[in-house]
């Protein structure tokens, strides 16, 4: 019996099959209903103990195209962890769904309802990752820099630099799937604001095996300087709304703004995973403007989530 495979963070794929859930991916994107691997239909629990809208939408979209039932679990209702143990509430859903997809806080949480749930458990955003959008943004950047790579690390020879908040999930989420796919990923992020430590050195690991680069700078020009793909994302990221104010001054000078993003490749596309601060992290300028492909994102995170499902559910 093969064991149970779960997508919590970045690096839970190798190199190739991050390139082959890609590739499904694209295929899925051209060609909508071409895997029914939920047909019956079975249910997936969606579970968020955070707001979304994104993945609310793009998971329940994704689920019906699959042939599934997008089942929705209110988080503020299930209150896992206080009500019952989170394991109870991975042996309950494990019974009767075919994959559970949480937004949660600690990444702790969601590991361990991985340990227990006996059926696939995706990440839809924790404090430490968000690999979902990980997936979809490496596919966005495919699409607008010549494609995939037909073998190896999936995005090999293109760069990707992330200015703002280093110590958020979706910086961490940049630094370890951007090394798997053999990218050179650059932080530029204020002091206190930095990647963690272990993440940084998993990232470093990673890229040493698939000819990537990782870089942490305080200098934003320098981390954009000639890049493939830019990419920022709030200052406040959920749960440290009390943070609003003492966040403002530290991440000024890393604000993506036309000055800054004239340090990147002529042709260098722009991202933003959304919700957007337009004149906060980002202008309105630059977000709404030619170089910016942040729908298609958005609309990326449909099929990337699709195929990762489809991946989890149908492999061997
Ligand atoms: N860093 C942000 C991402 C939102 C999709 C947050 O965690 O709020």
């Amino acid at each position: 019996m093969s064991t149970v495979r779960h997508f919590l963070a970045d690096d839970d794929l190798s190199t190739d099959e991050q390139r082959e859930v890609l590739e499904l991916a694209l295929r899925l994107k051209a060609d909508r209903f071409a895997e029914r691997p939920l047909a019956g239909p079975r249910s997936v629990a969606i579970i968020f103990d955070k707001p979304t809208l994104r993945t609310q939408v793009s998971f329940t979209a994704g689920i019906s195209e699959l042939g599934g039932y997008p089942m929705l679990v209110d988080g503020g209702l299930a209150r896992i962890g206080v009500r019952e143990s989170v394991p109870d509430v991975a042996r309950v859903l494990g019974r009767q769904v075919a994959a559970i997809v949480w937004r949660t806080y600690e990444q702790s949480r969601i590991e361990e309802m991985a340990e227990h749930a006996g059926v696939p458990v995706v990440n839809a955003l924790t404090d430490d990752y968000h690999p979902c959008q990980g997936l979809a943004d490496l596919l966005t950047i495919a699409e607008h820099t010549g494609g995939l790579a037909p073998s190896g690390p999936a995005l090999a020879g293109r760069s990707l630099a992330y200015v703002g908040d280093g110590a958020n999930n979706m910086a961490h989420t940049y630094l370890l799937a951007g090394a798997r796919a053999g990218m050179d990923v650059r932080v530029g992020a204020p002091d206190g604001y930095r990647p963690a430590p272990g993440i940084v050195a998993r990232a470093e690991e990673i890229a040493a095996g698939t000819g990537g680069r990782v870089t942490i700078t305080g200098s934003a020009q320098e981390a954009v300087q000639g890049v493939t793909a830019v990419v920022t994302d709030t200052w406040v990221s959920m749960g440290h709304e009390e943070q609003a104010a003492e966040r403002e001054t530290p991440f000024l000078p890393y604000r993506l703004d036309a000055d800054l993003l004239a340090h990147a490749a002529p042709e260098a596309v722009v991202l933003h995973c959304l919700p957007a601060y337009r004149g906060k992290e980002i202008t309105a300028e630059v977000l709404d403007g030619p170089r910016s492909v942040v729908w298609d994102e958005a609309e990326n995170r449909l099929h990337a989530q699709k195929a990762i499902l489809t991946w989890l559910l149908t492999r061997r």
